[in-house]
């Protein structure tokens, strides 16, 4: 019998330290379990997803083909709104005659025309990084 009382008191103190860290949980803590597993990523703002996967892909330098999986080809591979496709490059050429050359259309890529957003929604290229991957969806 006292043996029994023994293991039931064990029992409560085990109950008694469960329910204490039970309570220990923080509302940050419980935010961290309970977030959702996707992020959604807002034109204009800082996109942490993507500036991931970016870095893991190039080690912090952005390459052409970086630049154009996170930005461009959302528009671009599949002409979206009347963009020029990706490796039609009568279609960048006769823009580029038009605007005066690759510089021409790197300024409306920087600017924005028409449906095609400000650096084609990549705010931290720099002119060169836009450069690069025009000339590789352009070929030219
Ligand atoms: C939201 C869709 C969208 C995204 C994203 C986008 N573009 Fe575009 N882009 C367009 C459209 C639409 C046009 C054609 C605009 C027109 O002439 O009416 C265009 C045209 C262009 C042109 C030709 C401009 C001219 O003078 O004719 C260049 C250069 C260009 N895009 C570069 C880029 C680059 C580089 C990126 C990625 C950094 C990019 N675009 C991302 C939609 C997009």
């Amino acid at each position: 019998m006292n043996l029994i009382k023994k293991m039931l008191a064990a029992n409560v103190a085990v109950l008694a330290l469960w329910a204490v860290s039970a309570q220990a949980a923080t509302n940050d803590e419980i935010a961290e379990r309970i977030k959702p597993v996707g992020e959604v990523c807002i034109q204009g703002e800082e996109c942490k997803g993507v500036a991931a996967v970016a870095a893991s892909a190039g080690g912090g330098a952005k390459t052409p083909d970086d630049i154009i999986a996170a930005h461009c080809g959302a528009c671009h591979t599949a002409g979206v709104l009347g963009a020029p496709k990706i490796g039609d490059t009568a279609a960048w050429k006769e823009r580029a005659d038009h605007q005066g050359g690759l510089d021409g259309i790197l300024a409306k890529a920087i600017s924005g025309i028409n449906a095609m957003p400000p650096r084609g929604t990549c705010a931290d290229c720099s002119d060169e990084d836009l450069l690069g991957a025009i000339k590789k969806m352009s070929g030219l």
